[in-house]
């Protein structure tokens, strides 16, 4: 890791903050003096600021439940992002494992460890995610089977990878995914002729949303935390 970034992790100064420290000589390195910033640095180093050891944060695994008109996003735009919502240090140098739309509602999950998050995000790692979806129209049973088998999105190549549709209700479904394309649920109803006037995301692997309260966080389970390892 950089040692600019090992500092953040270790102390409550910025990136910013750290780059000035280290420039003005105060960051030593197994007892070396280092001024640049990029300079990476291993676990078995000792870091120290004005003879302070440093000993880094372990890594935070979070969960939320967003919003409707929340974006996620490490700034804030239109509208604000969903790390607002989690009342912890630092909490912008979290980043979002795997985006909701603004409009889209229910479980996020944040974190600093980008190896982890990894398992959570990449498509080859097929981590199932559940969406309750509200439609216009009134689905026919045929869907099932054509997201069992994968549907064209317009703009990309070949199928999706196969969805499992579950009716609930003429116009209410659940439907779980292992890709996470852009606008992937809403792409995939309007390739069948449908539109979803309401999405939510009810899990993600064996992370449930359950009874989270809307706009409320917590900290993963270490055997949820384990899953994605
Ligand atoms: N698919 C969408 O279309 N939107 C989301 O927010 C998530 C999945």
């Amino acid at each position: 890791m950089r040692i600019d970034k090992f500092i953040c992790k270790s102390t409550e100064l910025t990136r910013n903050e750290a780059k000035k420290v280290l420039k003005i000589g105060d960051v030593k390195v197994n007892g070396e003096v280092v001024k640049n910033a990029a300079t990476q640095v291993h676990e078995n180093n000792t870091v120290d600021i004005d003879g302070q050891i440093l000993t880094p944060r372990t890594s935070r695994y979070i969960m939320v439940h967003k919003p409707l008109d929340t974006i996620c996003s490490n700034i804030d735009e239109v509208y604000p992002s969903i790390l607002n919502y989690v009342e912890v240090d630092k909490a912008f140098d979290l980043h979002i494992a795997g985006r909701l739309d603004a409009d889209t509602t229910g479980l996020v999950i944040v974190t600093d460890d980008g190896r982890w998050s990894h398992n959570i995000i990449s498509p080859n790692k097929e981590c199932p995610k559940t969406y309750r979806v509200w439609l216009r129209n009134p689905i026919d049973k045929s869907a099932i089977e054509r997201f069992k088998v994968g549907v064209q999105l317009q703009g990309e190549d070949g199928l999706t990878k196969p969805g499992l549709l579950e009716i609930i209700e003429e116009q209410e479904v659940l439907l779980t995914i292992t890709e996470g394309k852009y606008h992937q649920v809403k792409r995939m109803f309007a390739a069948i002729g449908n539109k979803v006037v309401g999405l939510h995301r009810e899990s993600i692997g064996i992370v449930e949303l359950a009874d989270l309260p809307l706009g409320e966080w917590r900290y993963l389970t270490e055997g949820e935390v384990d899953f994605f390892k």
